[in-house]
């Protein structure tokens, strides 16, 4: 398998990188239903060098989630460099991504993150310090820019390629969109016909068709789903069939669902020491594996009360128990609804 890039699955998809959700056990669940390729959420290059036990905990990994790359952001090359060298020799993943998107105020403040793209010989010395500190590949996750007036995205994704990066991920917003307006897919198309290194396109795919339309829009040559993973993992399983040209297998029933939330549930508990905190974090999950089912308002307040995972199963029963005595109207049709996504 040619990693970072894996060179038997024609069409790569990627669960990306998303901060308390791209965990462990969602990672494990969509490498289960079709991800070719995982990302843990991004860690503070300060934080592993430092073994700050919080960063350090979000490391852990299974086996079963390789291919797995491990995202880091910071803004001073020694430390990234020093980041990636531990990250490498304690938890070998197969490859190490430096993220240059994240918009978040608190991370670009000390110009990490898309803060790097403001100065585009500090991204390149950072890509540097990284791949001379590991024997890892080394990718690179970039907005279009940082502003409207500094958005050149073929600018900034050839000097990450010139300064060693495997593999680049565009999504084709600035920092100042923080997730507003729509994703520039032409930036895609522009990007992966600029670059000799594979693109992956990012950015608004809520439904494998929208994966597919992206793939064939832009000449990508791999996908990275965020949101549209929320809530529906099954997503790249779905995405695989269209690629393949095989008729696209429907969601899951309800009952499946739920049994999927649960097992997901099950999994969380066993990978956080806090099973309280845990239980308290999964509410976001159980609101979108619910999103959209009739009735869903009434479901969602019960599940956004949960503090044990232990109470998930029977408002899962009771859900159904209606249903069945038609408290509930049945979803239209057999599958269940794709998800509205409203921005993160
Ligand atoms: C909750 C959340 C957390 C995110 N955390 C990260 C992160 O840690 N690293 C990163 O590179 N991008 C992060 N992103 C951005 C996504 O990886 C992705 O680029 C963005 O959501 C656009 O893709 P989408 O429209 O498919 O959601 C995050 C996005 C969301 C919604």
């Amino acid at each position: 398998m040619g990693f970072p890039f894996p060179l038997d699955a024609s069409v790569p998809l990627y669960l990306a990188p998303m901060a308390g959700v791209s965990e462990s056990p969602f990672r494990r669940l969509c490498r289960r239903f079709g991800a070719d390729v995982v990302v843990t959420e991004f860690l503070s290059a300060e934080g592993i060098r430092r073994e700050n036990p919080a960063t350090i905990a979000k490391l852990r990994f299974g086996p079963e989630e390789h291919p797995i790359g491990v995202q880091i952001f910071g803004s001073e090359p020694a430390a990234m460099g020093e980041a990636a060298a531990f990250v490498t020799d304690v938890f070998q993943p197969d490859f190490v991504d430096i993220n240059f998107g994240c918009p978040v105020k608190k991370v670009v403040r000390r110009n990490g993150g898309s803060g790097c793209l403001k100065d585009l010989d500090l991204v390149q010395d950072i890509i540097r310090a990284v791949a001379r500190s590991t024997h890892l590949p080394v990718t690179c996750k970039i907005r279009s820019g940082w502003n409207e007036e500094m958005r050149d995205p073929v600018t900034i994704a050839l000097r990450c390629q010139d300064a060693g990066a495997r593999v680049l991920a565009l999504h084709p917003r600035t920092r100042t969109q923080m997730y507003g307006g729509s994703a520039q897919w032409d930036e895609i198309a522009a990007v992966a016909q600029a670059l000799d290194i594979p693109v992956l396109g990012n950015g608004d795919i809520k439904t494998p068709q929208d994966a597919v339309r992206m793939y064939h829009q832009t000449g990508c040559d791999g996908v990275m789903i965020a949101r549209g993973s929320f809530g529906q993992p099954w997503i790249f399983d779905q995405t695989r069939d269209l690629l393949d040209g095989r008729p696209m297998r429907p969601a899951p029933p309800v009952e499946e669902r739920f049994r999927i939330a649960l097992e997901h549930s099950a999994m969380a508990a066993a990978y956080e020491p806090d099973r309280r905190g845990a239980a308290i974090e999964f509410r976001k999950h159980l609101g979108w594996y619910v999103r959209g089912l009739p009735g869903s308002a009434e479901l969602r307040k019960k599940l956004h009360a949960v503090e044990s995972h232990a109470e998930i199963a029977g408002i899962f029963e009771e859900y159904l128990r209606g249903r069945e005595r038609g408290d509930v109207p049945e979803p239209p049709g057999d599958e269940a609804p794709q998800l509205e996504i409203v921005g993160a």
